[in-house]
């Protein structure tokens, strides 16, 4: 089986949805992971063990993704020494420009490296959690090198339009 290096964290099981490229390119590059849903502000008491206690379990990177007053990231930087990233879900009310302030704008001391609202915030989350792992594993390392290279190929393969 394979070890579980991620712990992704979601604020509701709306945000499903929105976080199947972040699951999906961790499997690609055979990333193990664990997927919780647990709110910063529904269920505190419960955010705060499972990050206190993810180190102890193996998980080297935390992912959280939540909408609206987005502090769920925070919460869980707050109560762990591993990095953490933070996706800003889209809403409907304001976009995610909600969700991306109250997730970027951390106090000194705290860091909550937070990606892109959309779809290109879930599968960056999962890339920078890919090249944490890396700078201890050189094959995994190795197939970020090598995703470069192929995306780089194929943006070159499409670059004449006429
Ligand atoms: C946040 O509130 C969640 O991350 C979600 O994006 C948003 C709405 O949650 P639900 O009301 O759909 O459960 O905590």
């Amino acid at each position: 089986m394979t070890k579980k290096q991620v712990l992704i964290v979601m604020g509701s099981r709306s945000d499903l949805p929105a976080m199947e490229g972040c699951m999906q390119q961790l499997d690609a590059f055979d990333i193990g992971y664990e997927v919780r849903v647990l709110s910063a502000h529904r269920t505190p008491e419960a955010v705060l063990q499972l990050s206190a206690q993810a180190r102890d379990r193996g998980i080297q990177v935390i992912i959280a993704a939540a909408g609206g007053a987005a502090h769920l990231a925070g919460v869980i930087a707050s109560s762990t020494p591993l990095p953490v990233i933070g996706i800003p879900i889209q809403t409907s009310a304001l976009g995610g420009m909600d969700s991306l302030l109250s997730t970027v704008q951390m106090p000194s001391g705290v860091p909550v490296a937070t990606v892109a609202i959309g779809k290109a915030g879930p599968k960056n989350a999962a890339l920078l959690a890919v090249q944490m792992i890396g700078l201890t594993d050189a094959s995994i390392q190795q197939k970020m090198i090598d995703f470069k290279k192929e995306q780089a190929e194929k943006v070159l393969a499409d670059s004449i339009v006429e």
